[in-house]
Protein backbone atom coordinates (compact mmCIF):
# COMPACT_ATOMS: atom_id res chain seq x y z
CA UNK A 1 0.00 0.00 0.00
CA UNK A 2 1.38 3.58 -0.84
CA UNK A 3 0.46 6.86 0.37
CA UNK A 4 -0.95 9.19 -1.86
CA UNK A 5 -1.66 13.28 -0.83
CA UNK A 6 -3.86 15.27 -2.79
CA UNK A 7 -3.55 19.10 -2.02
CA UNK A 8 -7.09 20.11 -1.95
CA UNK A 9 -10.83 18.15 -2.55
CA UNK A 10 -11.05 17.00 -5.51
CA UNK A 11 -14.31 14.83 -6.93
CA UNK A 12 -14.77 11.35 -5.61
CA UNK A 13 -14.18 9.50 -8.64
CA UNK A 14 -10.26 9.39 -8.68
CA UNK A 15 -10.06 9.27 -5.11
CA UNK A 16 -11.62 6.05 -5.33
CA UNK A 17 -9.93 4.81 -8.41
CA UNK A 18 -6.84 5.08 -6.14
CA UNK A 19 -8.40 3.47 -3.33
CA UNK A 20 -9.28 0.74 -4.72
CA UNK A 21 -6.11 0.23 -6.24
CA UNK A 22 -5.14 -0.01 -2.96
CA UNK A 23 -3.46 2.64 -1.73
CA UNK A 24 -4.30 5.23 1.31
CA UNK A 25 -5.38 8.74 -0.11
CA UNK A 26 -4.88 11.73 2.13
CA UNK A 27 -6.68 14.18 1.10
CA UNK A 28 -5.89 17.92 2.63
CA UNK A 29 -8.80 19.02 5.11
CA UNK A 30 -8.32 22.73 4.26
CA UNK A 31 -11.04 24.45 2.43
CA UNK A 32 -8.96 26.13 0.15
CA UNK A 33 -5.73 26.63 -1.34
CA UNK A 34 -2.15 25.31 1.26
CA UNK A 35 -0.28 28.30 2.28
CA UNK A 36 3.49 27.19 0.71
CA UNK A 37 3.83 26.28 4.84
CA UNK A 38 1.27 24.52 5.01
CA UNK A 39 1.75 22.40 1.75
CA UNK A 40 5.83 21.96 3.00
CA UNK A 41 4.17 20.86 6.69
CA UNK A 42 1.83 18.41 5.32
CA UNK A 43 4.06 16.66 2.87
CA UNK A 44 7.07 16.27 5.82
CA UNK A 45 4.34 15.06 8.12
CA UNK A 46 2.79 12.35 5.55
CA UNK A 47 5.83 11.92 3.31
CA UNK A 48 3.86 10.65 0.69
CA UNK A 49 4.89 8.16 -2.35
CA UNK A 50 2.79 10.43 -4.36
CA UNK A 51 1.64 13.82 -4.43
CA UNK A 52 -2.16 15.19 -6.37
CA UNK A 53 -1.69 18.99 -6.84
CA UNK A 54 -3.49 21.25 -8.25
CA UNK A 55 -2.53 24.55 -10.48
CA UNK A 56 -2.98 26.90 -7.33
CA UNK A 57 0.15 24.81 -5.92
CA UNK A 58 3.48 26.01 -6.73
CA UNK A 59 5.35 22.77 -7.35
CA UNK A 60 9.29 23.09 -7.22
CA UNK A 61 12.43 21.85 -5.44
CA UNK A 62 11.69 23.01 -1.96
CA UNK A 63 8.60 21.01 -2.24
CA UNK A 64 10.07 17.77 -4.29
CA UNK A 65 13.09 18.12 -1.37
CA UNK A 66 10.06 18.09 1.42
CA UNK A 67 8.36 15.07 0.16
CA UNK A 68 11.61 12.89 -0.86
CA UNK A 69 9.50 9.29 -1.18
CA UNK A 70 7.23 11.05 -3.90
CA UNK A 71 7.58 9.44 -6.82
CA UNK A 72 5.17 11.39 -9.02
CA UNK A 73 3.25 14.89 -8.57
CA UNK A 74 0.31 14.42 -10.60
CA UNK A 75 -1.38 17.86 -11.52
CA UNK A 76 -4.81 18.09 -11.41
CA UNK A 77 -4.91 20.32 -14.57
CA UNK A 78 -3.74 20.48 -18.21
CA UNK A 79 -1.80 23.93 -17.89
CA UNK A 80 1.22 22.88 -15.96
CA UNK A 81 3.39 26.28 -15.56
CA UNK A 82 2.97 26.23 -11.69
CA UNK A 83 5.01 23.15 -11.78
CA UNK A 84 9.19 23.17 -12.50
CA UNK A 85 9.23 20.44 -14.14
CA UNK A 86 13.01 20.30 -14.79
CA UNK A 87 13.87 20.17 -10.99
CA UNK A 88 11.68 17.30 -11.21
CA UNK A 89 13.57 15.58 -13.91
CA UNK A 90 16.79 16.38 -11.94
CA UNK A 91 15.30 14.35 -9.15
CA UNK A 92 13.81 11.43 -10.95
CA UNK A 93 10.07 12.94 -10.03
CA UNK A 94 7.36 12.01 -12.66
CA UNK A 95 5.20 14.86 -13.61
CA UNK A 96 1.62 14.42 -15.52
CA UNK A 97 -1.06 16.73 -16.45
CA UNK A 98 -4.65 15.87 -17.43
CA UNK A 99 -5.12 16.61 -21.64
CA UNK A 100 -7.79 15.79 -23.92
CA UNK A 101 -10.47 15.59 -21.18
CA UNK A 102 -11.04 19.74 -21.04
CA UNK A 103 -10.78 20.25 -24.78
CA UNK A 104 -14.36 20.41 -25.11
CA UNK A 105 -15.30 22.29 -22.00
CA UNK A 106 -13.10 24.82 -22.47
CA UNK A 107 -14.26 25.34 -26.25
CA UNK A 108 -17.72 25.31 -25.05
CA UNK A 109 -16.85 28.16 -22.76
CA UNK A 110 -14.41 30.67 -24.68
CA UNK A 111 -17.13 29.98 -27.29
CA UNK A 112 -19.81 31.13 -24.77
CA UNK A 113 -17.69 34.05 -23.50
CA UNK A 114 -17.39 35.37 -27.34
CA UNK A 115 -21.04 35.39 -27.59
CA UNK A 116 -22.11 36.90 -24.66
CA UNK A 117 -19.43 39.49 -24.70
CA UNK A 118 -20.85 40.02 -28.62
CA UNK A 119 -24.32 40.06 -28.07
CA UNK A 120 -23.85 42.24 -24.55
CA UNK A 121 -25.36 39.54 -22.74
CA UNK A 122 -23.86 40.17 -19.03
CA UNK A 123 -24.36 43.71 -19.69
CA UNK A 124 -28.15 43.14 -20.22
CA UNK A 125 -28.57 41.31 -17.51
CA UNK A 126 -27.41 43.89 -15.10
CA UNK A 127 -29.47 46.25 -16.66
CA UNK A 128 -32.61 44.59 -16.32
CA UNK A 129 -31.67 43.36 -12.81
CA UNK A 130 -31.17 46.75 -11.99
CA UNK A 131 -34.38 47.89 -13.06
CA UNK A 132 -33.40 50.04 -15.62
CA UNK A 133 -35.27 48.57 -18.36
CA UNK A 134 -38.13 50.34 -19.51
CA UNK A 135 -39.48 49.17 -22.71
CA UNK A 136 -37.90 47.86 -26.17
CA UNK A 137 -35.43 50.50 -27.91
CA UNK A 138 -33.96 50.06 -31.36
CA UNK A 139 -30.89 51.15 -29.98
CA UNK A 140 -30.49 49.37 -26.61
CA UNK A 141 -27.95 47.40 -25.79
CA UNK A 142 -26.63 47.04 -29.71
CA UNK A 143 -23.96 44.34 -29.98
CA UNK A 144 -22.48 42.72 -32.96
CA UNK A 145 -23.00 39.23 -35.16
CA UNK A 146 -20.57 36.69 -35.46
CA UNK A 147 -21.39 35.32 -39.06
CA UNK A 148 -18.84 36.38 -41.23
CA UNK A 149 -16.84 38.02 -39.25
CA UNK A 150 -12.78 36.74 -38.53
CA UNK A 151 -12.04 34.59 -35.80
CA UNK A 152 -8.58 35.12 -34.52
CA UNK A 153 -6.79 32.11 -33.18
CA UNK A 154 -3.50 32.36 -30.96
CA UNK A 155 -2.21 29.03 -30.56
CA UNK A 156 -3.92 25.96 -32.76
CA UNK A 157 -3.49 23.24 -30.21
CA UNK A 158 -6.97 21.02 -28.80
CA UNK A 159 -8.72 23.86 -27.53
CA UNK A 160 -7.94 26.33 -30.06
CA UNK A 161 -9.02 23.88 -32.92
CA UNK A 162 -11.71 22.43 -31.47
CA UNK A 163 -13.36 26.57 -30.82
CA UNK A 164 -12.24 27.40 -34.19
CA UNK A 165 -14.30 24.23 -35.41
CA UNK A 166 -17.26 25.37 -33.32
CA UNK A 167 -16.64 29.41 -34.45
CA UNK A 168 -16.33 28.29 -38.51
CA UNK A 169 -19.06 25.24 -38.50
CA UNK A 170 -21.79 26.09 -35.75
CA UNK A 171 -21.58 30.41 -36.32
CA UNK A 172 -19.99 30.83 -40.16
CA UNK A 173 -16.95 32.98 -39.02
CA UNK A 174 -13.75 32.68 -41.19
CA UNK A 175 -10.79 31.54 -38.97
CA UNK A 176 -7.04 33.01 -39.10
CA UNK A 177 -4.45 31.46 -36.31
CA UNK A 178 -1.06 32.23 -35.21
CA UNK A 179 1.17 29.07 -33.58
CA UNK A 180 4.44 28.57 -33.76
CA UNK A 181 3.78 26.32 -36.54
CA UNK A 182 1.06 25.19 -38.99
CA UNK A 183 -1.68 22.83 -37.68
CA UNK A 184 -3.18 20.38 -40.17
CA UNK A 185 -6.48 19.79 -37.75
CA UNK A 186 -7.55 23.42 -37.48
CA UNK A 187 -6.73 23.90 -41.33
CA UNK A 188 -9.18 20.68 -42.10
CA UNK A 189 -11.96 21.20 -39.34
CA UNK A 190 -12.36 25.21 -39.51
CA UNK A 191 -10.35 26.20 -42.96
CA UNK A 192 -8.24 28.01 -40.75
CA UNK A 193 -5.17 29.83 -42.32
CA UNK A 194 -2.26 30.07 -41.03
CA UNK A 195 -0.03 33.62 -39.99
CA UNK A 196 3.71 33.42 -39.30
CA UNK A 197 2.85 36.00 -36.54
CA UNK A 198 0.32 37.09 -33.76
CA UNK A 199 0.24 40.81 -35.44
CA UNK A 200 -0.52 39.48 -38.53
CA UNK A 201 -3.37 37.53 -36.70
CA UNK A 202 -4.29 40.60 -34.57
CA UNK A 203 -4.54 43.27 -37.20
CA UNK A 204 -6.98 41.25 -39.21
CA UNK A 205 -9.37 39.56 -36.85
CA UNK A 206 -12.75 41.03 -35.09
CA UNK A 207 -12.29 38.35 -32.18
CA UNK A 208 -9.20 37.10 -31.03
CA UNK A 209 -9.33 34.19 -28.69
CA UNK A 210 -5.90 32.87 -26.67
CA UNK A 211 -5.16 29.77 -26.32
CA UNK A 212 -1.30 29.30 -25.74
CA UNK A 213 0.06 27.60 -22.57
CA UNK A 214 1.96 30.18 -20.41
CA UNK A 215 5.85 29.74 -21.05
CA UNK A 216 8.55 32.72 -21.16
CA UNK A 217 7.63 33.08 -25.03
CA UNK A 218 3.98 33.94 -23.96
CA UNK A 219 4.30 35.57 -21.19
CA UNK A 220 2.48 39.04 -21.77
CA UNK A 221 2.00 37.79 -25.80
CA UNK A 222 -0.80 40.34 -25.78
CA UNK A 223 0.87 43.72 -24.65
CA UNK A 224 0.24 47.53 -25.10
CA UNK A 225 1.88 47.33 -28.31
CA UNK A 226 -0.27 44.44 -30.22
CA UNK A 227 -3.42 45.64 -28.74
CA UNK A 228 -2.53 48.73 -30.46
CA UNK A 229 -2.22 46.61 -33.27
CA UNK A 230 -5.89 44.99 -32.92
CA UNK A 231 -9.21 46.95 -34.42
CA UNK A 232 -10.92 49.23 -32.66
CA UNK A 233 -13.83 46.99 -33.19
CA UNK A 234 -12.21 44.31 -31.72
CA UNK A 235 -12.85 41.70 -29.28
CA UNK A 236 -10.34 39.57 -27.01
CA UNK A 237 -10.80 36.43 -24.78
CA UNK A 238 -8.66 34.82 -22.62
CA UNK A 239 -9.68 31.03 -21.43
CA UNK A 240 -5.67 30.13 -21.26
CA UNK A 241 -3.62 31.89 -18.60
CA UNK A 242 -3.50 35.27 -17.01
CA UNK A 243 0.10 36.42 -17.53
CA UNK A 244 -0.13 35.86 -21.17
CA UNK A 245 -2.10 39.25 -21.13
CA UNK A 246 -0.35 42.55 -19.76
CA UNK A 247 -3.85 42.89 -17.94
CA UNK A 248 -2.88 46.53 -16.94
CA UNK A 249 -1.99 47.76 -20.75
CA UNK A 250 -5.50 45.72 -21.36
CA UNK A 251 -7.15 48.08 -18.81
CA UNK A 252 -6.06 50.95 -20.34
CA UNK A 253 -7.04 49.72 -23.97
CA UNK A 254 -10.68 48.78 -22.48
CA UNK A 255 -10.66 52.40 -20.88
CA UNK A 256 -9.57 54.24 -24.11
CA UNK A 257 -12.12 51.80 -26.12
CA UNK A 258 -9.27 51.45 -28.51
CA UNK A 259 -10.36 47.60 -28.42
CA UNK A 260 -14.34 47.21 -27.92
CA UNK A 261 -14.59 44.64 -25.68
CA UNK A 262 -13.00 41.39 -23.91
CA UNK A 263 -13.56 38.24 -21.83
CA UNK A 264 -11.32 37.22 -19.14
CA UNK A 265 -11.62 33.74 -17.02
CA UNK A 266 -7.84 33.78 -16.36
CA UNK A 267 -6.43 36.47 -14.52
CA UNK A 268 -2.61 37.81 -14.44
CA UNK A 269 -2.58 37.55 -10.47
CA UNK A 270 -5.50 35.27 -9.33
CA UNK A 271 -7.43 35.87 -7.44
CA UNK A 272 -6.62 39.62 -7.79
CA UNK A 273 -7.58 41.63 -10.63
CA UNK A 274 -5.97 44.48 -12.08
CA UNK A 275 -7.31 47.99 -10.77
CA UNK A 276 -9.93 49.06 -12.77
CA UNK A 277 -10.64 46.15 -14.29
CA UNK A 278 -14.25 45.36 -12.38
CA UNK A 279 -15.30 48.96 -13.19
CA UNK A 280 -15.68 48.94 -16.69
CA UNK A 281 -18.99 47.73 -18.27
CA UNK A 282 -16.91 46.29 -21.69
CA UNK A 283 -15.39 43.06 -20.00
CA UNK A 284 -16.88 40.02 -18.79
CA UNK A 285 -14.99 38.53 -15.69
CA UNK A 286 -15.40 34.79 -14.75
CA UNK A 287 -13.42 33.16 -11.99
CA UNK A 288 -11.20 30.26 -13.81
CA UNK A 289 -14.40 28.54 -14.30
CA UNK A 290 -14.14 27.64 -18.15
CA UNK A 291 -13.09 23.95 -17.54
CA UNK A 292 -15.97 23.51 -14.55
CA UNK A 293 -17.80 21.01 -15.78
CA UNK A 294 -19.29 18.33 -13.75
CA UNK A 295 -18.19 15.84 -16.46
CA UNK A 296 -14.52 17.42 -17.09
CA UNK A 297 -13.62 18.07 -13.67
CA UNK A 298 -14.31 13.97 -12.40
CA UNK A 299 -12.30 13.28 -16.03
CA UNK A 300 -10.01 15.36 -14.45
CA UNK A 301 -10.06 13.26 -10.99
CA UNK A 302 -9.92 10.01 -13.21
CA UNK A 303 -6.90 11.09 -15.17
CA UNK A 304 -4.96 12.36 -12.27
CA UNK A 305 -5.68 8.63 -10.56
CA UNK A 306 -4.51 7.04 -13.14
CA UNK A 307 -1.39 8.57 -13.74
CA UNK A 308 -1.11 8.03 -10.06
CA UNK A 309 -1.52 4.37 -10.25
CA UNK A 310 1.02 3.73 -13.13
CA UNK A 311 4.01 5.55 -11.50
CA UNK A 312 3.09 3.52 -8.00
CA UNK A 313 3.12 0.34 -10.08
CA UNK A 314 6.71 1.41 -12.01
CA UNK A 315 4.79 2.13 -15.15
CA UNK A 316 5.21 4.95 -17.69
CA UNK A 317 1.74 7.38 -17.07
CA UNK A 318 -0.17 8.25 -19.47
CA UNK A 319 0.26 11.55 -19.44
CA UNK A 320 4.26 12.57 -18.62
CA UNK A 321 5.07 15.99 -19.50
CA UNK A 322 8.96 17.07 -20.02
CA UNK A 323 10.73 20.23 -19.41
CA UNK A 324 9.47 23.00 -21.81
C1 LIG B 1 -6.27 23.67 -16.74
O1 LIG B 1 -6.49 22.47 -16.63
O2 LIG B 1 -5.16 24.09 -17.09
C2 LIG B 1 -7.39 24.60 -16.45
O3 LIG B 1 -6.98 25.90 -16.41
C3 LIG B 1 -8.12 24.18 -15.20
O4 LIG B 1 -9.27 24.92 -15.07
Amino acid sequence: MKKIFVTRKIPESGIEKLKEAGHEVIVSEKDGVLTREELLGALAHNNPDAVLSLLTDTIDAEIYDAAPNAKIFANYAVGYNNIDVQAAKERGVTITNTPGVLTDSVAEYAMSMICTVSKRIAEGDRFTRAGKYDGWGPLLLLGNDLKGKTLGILGAGRIGTRVAEIAHKGFGMNVVYYDIKENEYIEKDANATFYGTPEEVLAIADVVSVHVPLLDSTRHLINAERLAIMKKSAVLVNTSRGPVIDEEALVEALRKKTIRRAALDVFEDEPALAPGLTELENVLLTPHTASATEETRGAMSDIAAQNIIAALAGETPPNVVEPA
